[in-house]
């Protein structure tokens, strides 16, 4: 199997480590020479991580290595069986993807998205072949985390579906739940309202940051409180899924606070940019 991987950013360059452990051929595509170097060097990271933890032995990192291929040149992923797209959330970037993907893959079996919040409809509606079209949505981080939404348009064929199940599940040993084609999918759409209204109950006073989320992990047994994770999703995500799902559902527990506005206007994006509702900076 050879899988071509649009984008080696965080999820790209999780998603291109999982294929190449599973021994699947894996081609990822950056925009350029240096962000396609800096993608192999956090894929070789994580692959070290991964033995220094001996959750992957050195025979297993050097089997990952030789199935891995960087390149800034689109037209390298030709011949692939399937592609899976990750760059930025930009829908009309990924409508050009998917255009260019359609056109040099007539025969991949799908072409799939990691996207967030871009409808499938709008990625398949601009190709030849919309029935091989659909989201596979893999959560951060790609190596550790198990779940794969597998998100069907009204166009997906039947048959695509389930040869991306067998390859998440089969092949990449990952487990699939089912969404329709709504933003947000089945995750985000339960998630993202919990986390907004976490800031709105530290925005109004009710509560310190530090008693939410002792909170939610001690009183629910959740791994981290809403506040701390927010901060890992990164404020700047957080709001861009929350307007996507304001825009489809109108339902005001989408509606982002302004705390939220004013820390994404102010740069405090979260763990990436050193702070959020926590520092991160030493
Ligand atoms: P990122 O910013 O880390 O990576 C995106 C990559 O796309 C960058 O490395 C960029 O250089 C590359 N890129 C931009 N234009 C390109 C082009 N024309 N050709 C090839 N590569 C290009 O973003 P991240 O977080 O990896 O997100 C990627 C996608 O995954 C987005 O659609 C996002 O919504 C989705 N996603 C993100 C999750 C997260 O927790 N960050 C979770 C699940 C999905």
């Amino acid at each position: 199997m050879r899988v071509g991987v649009i984008g080696g950013g965080l999820m790209g360059s999780g998603i291109a480590e999982v294929c190449a452990r599973s021994g699947v051929d894996v081609t990822v595509v950056e925009a350029d020479d240096e962000r396609a170097e800096r993608s192999r060097a956090a894929i070789e990271r994580s692959l070290a991580r991964a033995v220094r933890s001996g959750k992957l032995d050195e025979a297993g990192q050097a089997a990952a290595l030789e199935h891995l291929a960087v390149t800034s040149t689109f037209e390298d992923i030709a011949g692939s069986d399937a592609a899976i797209e990750a760059v930025v959330e930009d829908e009309q970037l990924k409508r050009d993807v998917f255009k260019r993907l359609d056109d040099l893959l007539p025969d991949a079996k799908f072409l799939a998205s990691n996207t967030s919040s871009v409808p499938i409809m709008k990625l398949g509606a601009g190709t030849k072949h919309p029935g091989r079209v659909l989201g596979m949505h893999f959560f951060n981080p790609v190596p550790v985390l198990p779940l794969v939404e597998l998100v069907t348009s009204i166009m997906t064929e039947p048959e695509t579906v389930e040869a991306v199940r067998e390859f998440a599940e089969g092949t990449l040993g990952k487990q699939c739940i089912d969404s329709q084609d709504r933003a947000g999918f089945v995750v985000n759409a339960l998630l993202i309202p919990y986390l907004l209204s976490a800031i709105r109950m530290y925005e109004s006073g009710f509560a310190s940051k530090e008693d939410i989320d002792h909170g939610m992990v001690l009183g629910c047994a959740h791994p981290m409180g809403p506040l701390r994770l927010s901060d890992l999703i990164g404020l700047d995500t957080l709001l861009a899924v929350s307007e996507s799902l304001y825009d489809e559902f109108r339902d005001p527990a989408s509606v982002a606070p302004a705390l939220l506005n004013r820390m994404v206007e102010a740069g405090l994006l979260g763990r990436k940019s050193g702070r959020g509702f926590y520092d991160y900076s030493k």
